[in-house]
Protein backbone atom coordinates (compact mmCIF):
# COMPACT_ATOMS: atom_id res chain seq x y z
CA UNK A 1 0.00 0.00 0.00
CA UNK A 2 1.34 3.56 -1.10
CA UNK A 3 0.30 6.65 1.11
CA UNK A 4 -0.04 9.54 -1.37
CA UNK A 5 -0.33 13.18 0.12
CA UNK A 6 -2.59 15.64 -1.98
CA UNK A 7 -1.39 19.43 -1.38
CA UNK A 8 -4.14 21.30 -2.37
CA UNK A 9 -4.59 25.48 -1.47
CA UNK A 10 -7.81 25.85 -3.02
CA UNK A 11 -11.14 24.86 -4.11
CA UNK A 12 -9.97 21.02 -4.64
CA UNK A 13 -11.74 20.09 -7.06
CA UNK A 14 -9.01 17.54 -8.10
CA UNK A 15 -8.32 16.19 -5.08
CA UNK A 16 -11.98 14.95 -5.35
CA UNK A 17 -11.77 13.56 -8.49
CA UNK A 18 -8.46 11.76 -7.55
CA UNK A 19 -9.68 10.35 -4.57
CA UNK A 20 -13.12 9.39 -6.38
CA UNK A 21 -11.45 7.79 -8.77
CA UNK A 22 -9.07 5.38 -6.96
CA UNK A 23 -12.54 4.90 -4.44
CA UNK A 24 -12.25 1.09 -4.89
CA UNK A 25 -8.39 1.04 -5.27
CA UNK A 26 -6.78 -0.38 -1.93
CA UNK A 27 -3.24 -0.13 -3.09
CA UNK A 28 -3.79 3.41 -2.44
CA UNK A 29 -4.37 5.82 0.63
CA UNK A 30 -4.78 9.86 0.74
CA UNK A 31 -4.79 12.37 2.90
CA UNK A 32 -4.89 16.39 2.18
CA UNK A 33 -2.70 18.85 3.31
CA UNK A 34 -3.29 22.41 2.79
CA UNK A 35 -1.72 25.92 3.85
CA UNK A 36 -5.07 27.24 4.30
CA UNK A 37 -7.42 26.57 7.04
CA UNK A 38 -10.26 28.21 5.16
CA UNK A 39 -9.75 26.09 1.76
CA UNK A 40 -12.76 24.54 0.16
CA UNK A 41 -11.13 21.39 -0.10
CA UNK A 42 -11.68 21.01 3.67
CA UNK A 43 -15.22 20.36 2.84
CA UNK A 44 -14.68 18.11 0.04
CA UNK A 45 -12.15 16.17 2.32
CA UNK A 46 -14.84 16.30 4.97
CA UNK A 47 -17.47 14.31 2.85
CA UNK A 48 -14.79 11.95 1.23
CA UNK A 49 -14.18 10.49 4.84
CA UNK A 50 -10.47 12.19 3.82
CA UNK A 51 -8.18 12.82 6.62
CA UNK A 52 -7.18 16.35 5.83
CA UNK A 53 -4.29 18.86 7.49
CA UNK A 54 -3.63 22.66 7.58
CA UNK A 55 0.16 23.58 7.95
CA UNK A 56 0.50 27.46 6.90
CA UNK A 57 3.28 29.12 5.03
CA UNK A 58 5.82 29.39 8.13
CA UNK A 59 5.38 25.49 9.14
CA UNK A 60 6.25 24.53 5.50
CA UNK A 61 9.39 26.53 5.75
CA UNK A 62 10.81 25.90 8.82
CA UNK A 63 10.68 21.83 8.37
CA UNK A 64 7.33 21.27 10.13
CA UNK A 65 5.38 20.01 6.93
CA UNK A 66 8.50 17.62 6.17
CA UNK A 67 8.39 16.22 9.79
CA UNK A 68 4.56 15.92 9.14
CA UNK A 69 5.04 14.14 5.53
CA UNK A 70 7.22 11.60 7.41
CA UNK A 71 5.63 11.00 10.29
CA UNK A 72 2.85 10.03 8.14
CA UNK A 73 4.74 7.82 6.08
CA UNK A 74 3.66 9.60 3.10
CA UNK A 75 5.17 7.96 -0.04
CA UNK A 76 4.13 10.39 -2.73
CA UNK A 77 3.10 14.16 -3.44
CA UNK A 78 0.92 15.31 -5.50
CA UNK A 79 0.37 18.47 -5.90
CA UNK A 80 -3.22 19.65 -6.70
CA UNK A 81 -3.89 23.25 -6.90
CA UNK A 82 -0.94 24.11 -4.57
CA UNK A 83 0.65 27.28 -4.13
CA UNK A 84 3.39 27.24 -2.24
CA UNK A 85 6.89 26.71 -3.23
CA UNK A 86 7.88 23.59 -2.17
CA UNK A 87 10.69 23.88 0.38
CA UNK A 88 14.42 22.37 -0.41
CA UNK A 89 14.57 20.04 2.62
CA UNK A 90 10.91 18.28 1.13
CA UNK A 91 12.46 18.03 -2.51
CA UNK A 92 15.46 16.69 -1.41
CA UNK A 93 13.88 14.03 0.74
CA UNK A 94 10.77 13.67 -2.15
CA UNK A 95 13.32 13.58 -5.03
CA UNK A 96 11.52 11.98 -8.05
CA UNK A 97 8.11 12.00 -5.91
CA UNK A 98 6.67 14.78 -6.42
CA UNK A 99 4.69 15.69 -9.01
CA UNK A 100 2.47 18.58 -10.22
CA UNK A 101 -0.13 19.82 -12.80
CA UNK A 102 0.09 23.12 -14.20
CA UNK A 103 -3.42 24.34 -16.36
CA UNK A 104 -1.49 24.98 -19.40
CA UNK A 105 1.32 23.80 -21.69
CA UNK A 106 4.82 24.46 -20.25
CA UNK A 107 6.79 25.71 -20.87
CA UNK A 108 4.68 28.54 -22.36
CA UNK A 109 2.48 30.46 -19.32
CA UNK A 110 4.52 28.51 -16.64
CA UNK A 111 6.84 30.83 -13.72
CA UNK A 112 5.86 32.36 -10.41
CA UNK A 113 2.87 34.20 -10.48
CA UNK A 114 0.90 32.39 -13.60
CA UNK A 115 -1.46 30.66 -11.51
CA UNK A 116 -5.14 29.98 -11.80
CA UNK A 117 -7.74 32.53 -13.55
CA UNK A 118 -3.91 34.51 -14.02
CA UNK A 119 -2.68 31.50 -16.83
CA UNK A 120 -6.19 31.39 -18.66
CA UNK A 121 -6.87 35.30 -19.29
CA UNK A 122 -2.65 35.35 -20.41
CA UNK A 123 -3.51 32.53 -22.69
CA UNK A 124 -6.59 34.48 -23.90
CA UNK A 125 -4.92 37.87 -24.30
CA UNK A 126 -2.09 36.11 -26.56
CA UNK A 127 -4.71 34.88 -29.07
CA UNK A 128 -3.72 31.46 -28.48
CA UNK A 129 -5.48 28.84 -30.70
CA UNK A 130 -5.01 26.05 -28.23
CA UNK A 131 -4.46 25.50 -24.21
CA UNK A 132 -4.20 22.11 -21.74
CA UNK A 133 -2.71 20.48 -18.84
CA UNK A 134 0.92 20.05 -18.49
CA UNK A 135 1.86 16.85 -15.45
CA UNK A 136 5.86 17.02 -14.21
CA UNK A 137 7.89 16.71 -12.07
CA UNK A 138 8.62 19.10 -9.30
CA UNK A 139 11.94 20.50 -9.04
CA UNK A 140 13.50 23.83 -7.32
CA UNK A 141 12.35 26.59 -10.15
CA UNK A 142 8.47 27.00 -10.59
CA UNK A 143 7.22 24.35 -13.01
CA UNK A 144 10.55 23.59 -14.40
CA UNK A 145 10.52 20.09 -13.82
CA UNK A 146 10.75 17.29 -16.25
CA UNK A 147 7.72 17.22 -18.31
CA UNK A 148 5.32 13.90 -17.88
CA UNK A 149 2.44 14.27 -19.78
CA UNK A 150 0.78 17.00 -21.37
CA UNK A 151 -2.78 17.14 -23.18
CA UNK A 152 -4.36 19.71 -25.17
CA UNK A 153 -7.48 21.94 -25.74
CA UNK A 154 -8.34 24.15 -28.55
CA UNK A 155 -8.96 27.66 -27.80
CA UNK A 156 -11.79 29.67 -29.75
CA UNK A 157 -11.13 33.48 -30.62
CA UNK A 158 -14.52 33.66 -28.83
CA UNK A 159 -13.23 32.09 -25.48
CA UNK A 160 -13.07 33.36 -22.45
CA UNK A 161 -10.79 33.02 -19.57
CA UNK A 162 -13.41 31.40 -17.69
CA UNK A 163 -13.93 29.04 -20.66
CA UNK A 164 -10.50 28.34 -21.19
CA UNK A 165 -10.54 27.37 -17.68
CA UNK A 166 -13.42 24.97 -17.66
CA UNK A 167 -12.20 23.28 -20.69
CA UNK A 168 -9.10 22.68 -18.84
CA UNK A 169 -10.63 20.71 -16.11
CA UNK A 170 -11.99 19.08 -17.72
CA UNK A 171 -8.76 17.65 -19.02
CA UNK A 172 -7.71 17.92 -15.40
CA UNK A 173 -10.50 15.27 -14.44
CA UNK A 174 -9.69 13.08 -17.33
CA UNK A 175 -6.26 12.79 -17.31
CA UNK A 176 -4.25 13.59 -13.89
CA UNK A 177 -6.01 10.63 -12.26
CA UNK A 178 -4.70 7.84 -15.07
CA UNK A 179 -1.23 9.55 -14.78
CA UNK A 180 -0.89 9.33 -10.97
CA UNK A 181 -1.73 5.89 -11.16
CA UNK A 182 0.76 4.89 -14.19
CA UNK A 183 3.59 6.98 -11.59
CA UNK A 184 2.52 5.72 -8.25
CA UNK A 185 1.50 2.06 -8.83
CA UNK A 186 3.48 0.77 -12.59
CA UNK A 187 6.51 2.57 -12.47
C1 LIG B 1 -6.05 23.48 -11.46
O1 LIG B 1 -6.40 24.10 -12.65
C2 LIG B 1 -4.59 23.11 -11.44
O2 LIG B 1 -4.06 22.86 -12.69
C3 LIG B 1 -3.97 24.35 -10.89
O3 LIG B 1 -4.86 24.83 -9.93
C4 LIG B 1 -6.18 24.42 -10.28
C5 LIG B 1 -6.76 23.76 -9.08
O4 LIG B 1 -8.14 23.54 -9.23
N1 LIG B 1 -2.60 24.10 -10.47
P1 LIG B 1 -8.93 22.70 -8.13
O5 LIG B 1 -8.62 23.34 -6.77
O6 LIG B 1 -8.49 21.29 -8.21
O7 LIG B 1 -10.38 22.88 -8.49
Amino acid sequence: MKKIALLASGSGSNVENIVRYFHSNKELVFFVLSNKKEAYVHERAKKLNLPAYTIDKTGFENGEALQFLLDEHTDFIVLAGFLLKIPENILHVYSGKIINIHPALLPKYGGKGMYGHHVHEAVVAAKETESGITIHYVNEHYDEGQIIFQAKCEVLPADSAEEVARKVHLLEYRYFPEVIEQIVLHK
